[in-house]
């Protein structure tokens, strides 16, 4: 951890607005959410953004089937898309458009100072082009032959059987799949970024931590075959914003995307004058950038943005955090794929802080795909929430209430237990810091077994018969409540709808500055059901409709 007075930013990648917000971008969001109220529970300044990423044919098109415009569409995805995340307690201090007009005069800034640099070239290339329709075919909407072993159905940028890489003007009967017409070959003038001017740059900087080993891994393997200029033009019809100088020309869309880093940022700091953005964004800036992404983004965050941000001369990421995908049945769940899984899916059986629980509990710091079973998640949240620290604090709370007018004891009678716990929480503050969220549960889990097992083996229910014994009865239960409390403090980052309803229970603030201090002679409030049983039968009928 550096300097504790800076500021942390992070980001996640920006969702693209023509579709919900399905279970896979909430991974990568939960799993930011989670990292960010750890710290800020640890007094740490964190300031999070996200965007909606509002650019491309593939929303241009959408509207247009849709028969609306699109920047209507990206509105109505917009309300959309912030709602899902407040459903799920994610909260960012700003969420902003690709579309806003300060991306927009952003993204003409950053070019005219590339430009200034002899850092974007021009180049004319030849492209496939729907005579039909009057566009340019990018790589997704045209499918051919593959040239080197004639597999039919084949994407215009690579071939899914033989794996050989190529032209899409290479591909042998080429048919547009937007309007199944065979296209022809057309030449266009385009801008490009001299990407490997930034060579021996990023070789130092992929290599100095500020990704995964295993992600430089797949870094190293592109640096080494060469990085070839970036094509960031696109030619008319297309949605996002017109290159300055240029005649029908638009920045692709993943120009103008990572930008928005940028530009929501300082949306927030012309809200907010506390913020400075030019000590953020500058080379010798000490506060801090963190990007939390998916693995199939990681060209474009690792090699093209902090190449953009050097030619810039602006501050680079501190770091970069990938993350694998979320599988269902063993596929990925992706909308173009049809195979999502939507927030209010999702909500319409299940709650959001359960899914929190599910997936940290499988969330590392590796990219690593992550599987999802209903079943599984069921079985863990009613085994280790309801039946584990849900039932450690409601047989605590219930003698308490029966026969102690719900004031804990005055002291904590096993010192050493209680100590136990306090000591956890450095092993678990670094599982957070490093993003090892499922030792963190794993942590959890076998706490709140330890505890259960204190209170099984002292018997209060029996020892409550003896009125000399009443002390001891106190103790045991005053002391359930505090190991309750201190996994309270633990669960906070993950489960804050529970932890919220734990604080009026227990009835203080739950902060992880007071581990080391118990609750004692302090009054709680009655128990009331803190979380429900996830019903089997929920699950099936899940199941049966999604
Ligand atoms: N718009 C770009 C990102 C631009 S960032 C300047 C994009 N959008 S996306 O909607 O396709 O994905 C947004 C994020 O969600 C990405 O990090 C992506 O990896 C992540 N996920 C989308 N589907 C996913 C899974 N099934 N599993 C895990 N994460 C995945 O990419
Ligand atoms: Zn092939």
């Amino acid at each position: 951890m550096k300097n504790s007075t800076d500021t942390m930013l992070v980001t996640c990648a920006f969702p693209y607005a023509n579709g919900d917000i399905h279970l896979g971008h909430l991974l990568e969001h939960i799993q930011a959410d989670i990292w960010i109220r750890y710290y800020r529970m640890k007094g740490r300044s964190v300031i999070f953004i996200c965007s909606d990423d509002a650019h491309g044919t593939a929303i241009m098109l959408q509207a247009k089937k849709m028969k609306i415009n699109p920047e209507r569409l990206i509105e109505n995805v917009y309300q959309r898309h912030r709602s899902s995340f407040l459903k799920f307690s994610i909260f960012h201090d700003h969420y902003s458009s690709t579309h806003s007009k300060t991306n927009e005069k952003t993204c003409k800034k950053i070019f005219n100072i590339l430009k200034r640099k002899d850092l974007i070239q021009e180049k004319v290339i030849t492209q496939l082009y729907d005579v039909k329709l009057n566009i340019f075919l990018s790589d997704r909407f045209v499918r051919g032959t593959c040239p080197t072993c004639r597999a039919k159905r084949q994407y215009g940028d690579n071939c899914e059987i033989c794996g050989a890489i190529y032209d899409a003007t290479e591909l042998l009967n080429p048919v547009s799949e937007l309007s199944n017409s065979s296209p022809q070959i057309k030449s266009s003038k385009h801008l490009f970024f001299k990407l490997s001017y930034f060579s021996e740059f990023l070789k130092r900087w992929v290599n100095s931590g500020t990704v995964q080993a295993s992600v430089a891994n797949h870094l190293n393997r592109w640096l080494a075959m060469g990085l070839r200029s970036w094509n960031i033009s696109r030619d008319k019809p297309y949605f996002g914003f017109l290159i300055p100088g240029y005649v029908d020309k638009f920045f692709y869309v993943w120009m103008d995307a990572p930008i928005g880093y940028i530009s929501s940022f300082k949306e927030l700091c012309n809200e907010d004058d506390k913020i400075n953005f030019c000590n953020f964004w500058s080379r010798q800036s000490k506060h801090e950038l963190y990007h939390f992404i998916g693995k199939d983004i990681v060209y474009f965050h690792s090699l093209f943005w902090p190449a953009i941000l050097e030619g810039c001369d602006y501050r680079k990421p501190t770091k970069i955090f990938a993350h694998g995908y979320l599988k269902f049945n063993g596929s990925k769940l992706s909308k173009s794929k049809g195979t999502i899984i939507s927030v209010d899916q999702w909500l319409s059986y299940f709650d959001s802080d359960s899914l929190r629980y599910y997936l940290a509990s499988k969330l590392s710091d590796t990219i690593e795909d992550i599987e999802i079973n209903v079943y599984d998640y069921a079985y863990k949240i009613n085994s280790d929430i309801v039946n584990n620290i849900i039932n450690l604090a409601s047989r605590s709370a219930s003698f308490l209430k029966k026969h102690f007018f719900n004031i804990l004891s005055d002291c904590i009678i096993e010192k050493s237990i209680y100590k136990n716990f306090v000591d956890k929480s450095i092993e678990i503050d670094i599982s957070f810091q490093e993003r090892k969220f499922s030792l963190v549960v794993k942590a959890i889990r076998n706490l709140s077994d330890i505890a259960n097992k204190y209170i099984n083996t002292t018997k209060p229910w029996i020892l409550i018969k003896q009125k000399s014994s009443r002390n001891y009865v106190h103790g045991i239960c005053s002391l359930g409540i505090n190991l309750f409390r201190i996994l309270m403090i633990f669960l906070k980052p993950i489960m804050p709808n529970l932890v919220r309803k734990s604080e009026l229970f227990l009835n203080t603030p739950l902060q992880w500055t007071q581990i080391n201090k118990p609750l004692l002679n302090h009054k709680i409030n009655d128990f009331s059901c803190l979380y429900e049983r996830i019903k089997i039968s929920y699950v099936d009928e899940f199941m049966r409709k999604i």
